[in-house]
């Protein structure tokens, strides 16, 4: 039964958690990862094909004659790989470049909403030759919020109530890009919906909130994200009926109208306002991270069922059930990070996963004489299940005491706004 082969894009913890669930899957044979990191390794063949070499990919999955292609990261969507599997034969979880642009450009995802008639906060696309005063004037009275149209990272976005360095930030950005986005500032509590999609149809995993800013108090720089928890209380089942109706719904329709249709993960970023009312914050085209590592382990459908269906349009085939879980995981980052993460350091103690408790790797690698050490700004994720959200976090929080990484920090409040 065990005879199918995956290929997982990137070397994160998003990936790391996607190889522990295709390496449980009964239907999965062998695991393959690109270019990985120490965790993957453990469980999948790492190759050192980078995450941005798509000729690499492609030539890879082809070698290994793998049946799906799971990416992990946004960039090698935005710049075809998808396109080029489905070129090649092999089914891919992730999209085509053209649905990809959803992430890639956040004025195209504003022009897709305004066809589809999904909620969003309005804007202004700002150029050279904009009146900057006026718009800045038309927002004002909250914060100003500034989006680079280019893939920035999580770079790309200033939410300021100092006008001058909003103004700065416009300029800059339409110095280095031709134009940039002025939105209006959405009230509310963020709330993260990852929605599996095909030509078919479409399965909402459990909502999820993530912890963008480094330090408790939700204080400090803005990072790719500190934590996150799932199932998140403010999505009541009020609530996620207006997502499906107002957001999932409407954008499934457009993309499986579309010449190839969305098969991978829509990452809807929502803001519920005190109403319960959402808007969309962004899309992305992938899993989240860490969203995927506290996702993944609450389906309790077979994971590689799941992709594989999505790749190959037959999801509406399936009945795709989650446990009734808590999911919560915390993330050790790099002295230094997000700003200059200090890279090399070693890392002990980490402790072995259990059925409800485990650490997946995200900037892990091997030093030359095979000792662990850290390579990335976000280091480890250390993951809880529980039957409450309180338990996950006592799973999670445990399994950070035995580990040793010289100068790393982490948050000790992951899931506050739910505790
Ligand atoms: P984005 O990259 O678009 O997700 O923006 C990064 C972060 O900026 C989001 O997670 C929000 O915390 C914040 N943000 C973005 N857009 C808005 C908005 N319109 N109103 C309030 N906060 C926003
Ligand atoms: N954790 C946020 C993201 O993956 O974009």
């Amino acid at each position: 039964m065990a005879q199918r082969t995956v290929l997982i894009v990137g070397g994160g913890g998003r990936e790391h958690a996607l190889c522990m669930a295709m390496s449980r899957s009964e239907h999965v044979g062998g695991v393959h990862c690109a270019p990985g990191n120490a965790g993957t390794s453990a469980m999948a063949t790492n190759h050192p094909v980078s995450a941005s070499n798509v000729d690499g990919l492609v030539a890879l999955a082809q070698t290994l004659a793998v049946d799906l292609v799971v990416v992990g990261p946004e960039a090698p969507l935005c710049d075809a790989l998808a396109d080029d599997l489905h070129t090649a034969g092999i089914p891919c979880f992730g999209p085509v470049k053209a649905l990809a642009e959803l992430e890639g450009s956040k004025l195209h995802a504003k022009e897709v909403m305004g066809i589809a008639g999904v909620p969003t906060a309005d804007f202004h696309v700002l150029g050279p030759h904009s009146d900057l005063d006026s718009a800045l004037d038309d927002f004002s009275g909250h914060p100003w919020v500034v989006k680079r149209d280019v893939l920035a990272g999580g770079k790309g976005v200033v939410v300021t109530s100092n006008r001058a360095e909003a103004k700065a930030f416009i300029e800059a950005s339409i110095k280095s890009d031709g134009k940039v986005l002025l939105e209006a500032f959405l009230e509310g509590e963020e709330a993260s919906m990852l929605v599996v999609m095909d030509g078919s149809g479409f399965v909402c995993l459990p909502p999820s909130q993530d912890h963008k800013r480094a330090y408790d108090g939700d204080e400090g720089p803005n990072t790719g994200g500190m934590g996150a928890y799932c199932p998140a209380p403010v999505a009541t089942p009020e609530v996620l009926e207006k997502v499906v109706r107002d957001v999932v719904k409407p954008m499934h329709t457009y993309l499986s109208s579309q010449p190839t249709p969305y098969r991978g993960v829509l990452y809807v970023g929502l803001m519920i306002t005190d109403e319960g009312n959402p808007s969309v914050v962004e899309f992305n085209v992938r899993f989240g991270d860490p969203e995927c590592q506290i996702t993944l382990p609450l389906m309790a459908t077979d994971v590689y069922e799941v992709l594989h269906a999505s790749a190959t349009d037959r999801l509406a085939e399936l009945d795709v059930m989650f446990h009734d879980l808590h999911a919560l995981t915390v993330v050790i980052a790099a002295e230094g990070y997000p700003a200059s993460p200090v890279k090399g350091r070693l890392i002990s103690g980490v402790p072995a996963p259990t059925g409800m408790a485990w650490v997946n790797h995200a900037g892990t690698g091997y030093d030359e004489g095979g000792a662990l050490i850290s390579t990335g700004g976000r280091v480890l994720t250390c993951t809880g299940l529980g039957s409450s959200l309180a338990e996950a976090a006592v799973r999670a929080y445990a399994l950070l005491e035995s580990i040793e990484l010289e100068g790393a920090h982490h948050r000790t409040d992951i899931g506050h706004r739910a505790l």
